[in-house]
């Protein structure tokens, strides 16, 4: 990960968060065995889905590595919970959260940066996985991926610091139309 893919710069975080989403992520998809907190900062939103997701394998990737090593040193559930600086070669997940990343409080963030970053994060969620956004700088729909997604939920929010609307929502990577765009030879 190169430091031009940077979004939100700040890393501020806490425990457990965001129950409501929590909650949703565990009701829309209950059997996640694989879940990435993109962003995670140092590690709080992991450990809260380690504790809502016993069963499941926990990877936490933030660009920032001072934040990756505080991670590492808070990390009390083992090998069920990593943390990487860099998403390549970590695999695939069936529910990604990125909360609090995809924009920027302190300066404009580039629509090309943002797309670039939801590419990457693409490139790792599993057919049928659902991928959950909290407070982003543009619309999901705008995203060069968001043809292979269906919406589940999706609402905005003005955030209290700068009163600027930002947009939220649940996405299910789509079977149907990712199969559809295989066959028009869309994708290889
Ligand atoms: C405000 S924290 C959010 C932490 C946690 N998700 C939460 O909601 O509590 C934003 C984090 O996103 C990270 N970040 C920003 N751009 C990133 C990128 N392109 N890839 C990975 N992490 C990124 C920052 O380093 C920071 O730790």
């Amino acid at each position: 990960m190169t430091w031009d893919k940077q979004l939100q710069l700040s890393n501020m975080t806490c425990p457990n968060r965001f129950p409501r989403i929590l909650e949703s992520a565990k009701k829309l998809k209950p059997d996640a065995k694989r879940i990435l907190s993109f962003g995670c900062s140092i590690g709080e939103e992991c450990f809260s889905l380690a504790d809502k997701f016993p069963e499941a394998e926990i990877v936490g990737i933030d660009i920032s590595h001072y934040s990756i090593q505080r991670a590492r040193s808070n990390n009390k559930y083992g090998s069920r919970v990593n943390f990487h600086d860099y998403i390549g070669a970590t695999g695939k997940y069936d529910l990604v959260t990125c909360l609090m990343v995809l924009f920027s409080l302190d300066r404009p963030l580039e629509f090309e940066r943002w797309d670039i970053v939801l590419n990457e994060i693409h490139q790792h969620i599993n057919l049928d996985g659902l991928l959950m956004i909290f407070t982003s700088e543009y619309d999901f729909l705008r995203a060069e991926i968001a043809n292979d997604y269906e919406v589940i939920r999706s609402w905005t929010r003005i955030h209290p610091k700068n009163e600027k609307e930002y947009f939220c929502g649940y996405y299910k990577k789509n079977n149907e139309s990712y199969k559809k765009r295989i066959e028009r030879r869309e994708i290889l």
